[in-house]
């Protein structure tokens, strides 16, 4: 018998490359394997392709083009961000984030303590919030930097951009935002808001893995990771992933195009999985439900029941979601996100992140929730 088709509510994690993306790239892949450093005829054509997917992505961020360093992904543009508010600001060695952020952050964060920085990690309420007063309490007159994510990638609870920049600003402090989740699914309007450093990640939004973007405003200064090449405007060297950013570009361009038809879309997906899920299944909580979140993102929480057989049986039926960041999964710590929003362990253990994209369809929901509720029924009568 043909296996069932896979369905696929796991987007936080990564997403599947969009037909569109892998058309543009294939070039790039193939014959137009110039260098855009040099001077010949191929070369000025791979430079023009990353010249575009560079217009592109500003496009996406609400920003210029010269604003856009191109990365290896999220956790360089992450790890660079820190860096280089740190290394500008030698004299201060305070930073300020939050509890709840990826640990493309947080471990960063670690080793920067382990160098004798002083970390505060700022709180969240039971539904995932800031609290905006903890947020300017914990900056001092040695802080360098605020680091808080736009969106969270567990939960999917926003926090409050524009409110958080002007703060910084106001404090004279570095504010750098991780978007990587936000980005394609909430518009970003980068230029807008006093926002130093912003990341990006190409795989969360239908583009190849292996390639994101920093935004740098073009007011604040820049202090590189890499050194070597003078790519990217002296501000991140190493020959450019062509075909990367040109799938990126791309990815970004569509993002943009159908930001407002897919967030209503992919929210009327949610919405009618968790609707379903509470019909069907008792004991279910929504974890974050209380806040206002991406359009994609759903991590529920079912009483009495271990996250990580549910998702053996769930991925057995074809159904692929996870537990906890991707990051953490197979480590069996609950989820730190979860932890931080009060929730107790075996809550926090009790929680699977589904989250969702233009691919997935309504009856992929339906049949979820059929499987899902099975599932739980199993689990809570073998206990
Ligand atoms: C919020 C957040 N930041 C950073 C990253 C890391 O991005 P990348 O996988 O491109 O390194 C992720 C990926 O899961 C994420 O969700």
């Amino acid at each position: 018998m043909p296996e069932a088709p896979l369905i696929y509510f796991d987007n936080n994690a990564t997403t599947r490359i969009d037909p569109r993306v892998l058309e543009a790239m294939l070039p790039f892949l193939g014959e137009e394997y110039g260098n855009p450093s040099s001077g010949c005829r191929l070369g000025k054509r791979a430079a023009n392709a990353v010249r575009h997917a560079r217009g592109q992505v500003a496009a996406l961020l609400g920003c210029e083009p010269g604003e856009v360093v191109f990365t290896s992904g999220g956790t360089e543009s992450d790890n660079a961000a820190l860096a280089s508010a740190l290394r500008l600001n030698p004299r201060r060695r305070h930073l300020v984030t939050t509890a709840v952020e990826h640990h493309a952050i947080l471990k960063p964060c670690e080793a920067f303590a382990a160098q004798g920085y002083e970390v505060a990690y700022v709180d969240v309420d039971g539904e995932g919030r800031l609290d905006m007063h903890e947020v300017a309490h914990k900056i001092k007159p040695d802080t360098a930097l605020l680091s808080v994510m736009a969106a969270n990638n567990e939960t999917g609870v926003l926090f409050p951009l524009a409110e958080l920049a002007e703060l910084a600003r106001e404090k004279g402090i570095f504010f750098h935002t991780d978007a990587v989740q936000a980005a394609g699914k909430i518009p970003l309007r980068a230029s807008a808001m006093p926002v130093s450093y912003m990341s990006v990640s190409s795989h969360k939004i239908h583009g190849p893995k292996g390639v994101g973007a920093l935004y740098v405003n073009r007011h604040t200064a820049w202090s590189p990771l890499l050194l070597g090449g003078g790519q990217e405007g002296g501000r991140r060297a190493g020959t450019e992933n062509v075909p990367g950013i040109v799938g990126f570009g791309k990815a970004a361009e569509l993002a943009l195009a159908s930001l407002e038809t897919e967030a209503v879309e992919v929210a009327a997906l949610r919405d009618a999985f968790e609707r379903g899920a509470r019909e069907r299944i008792p004991g279910v909580r929504v974890n974050g439900g209380g806040a206002p979140r991406l359009p994609n993102t759903s991590n529920l929480a079912f009483d009495g029941v271990e996250a990580e057989n549910a998702l053996l049986l769930l991925e057995r039926a074809r159904v692929c979601a996870s537990a906890g960041s991707a990051c953490t999964a197979g480590s069996l710590q609950p989820s730190h996100v979860l932890r931080a929003m009060g929730c107790g362990r075996e809550r926090a253990k009790a929680s699977l992140r589904f989250s969702f994209s233009r691919f997935n369809t309504p009856a992929e929901v339906g049949q979820a929730v059929e499987i899902l509720s099975g599932v739980i029924a199993r689990l809570r009568r073998e206990a």
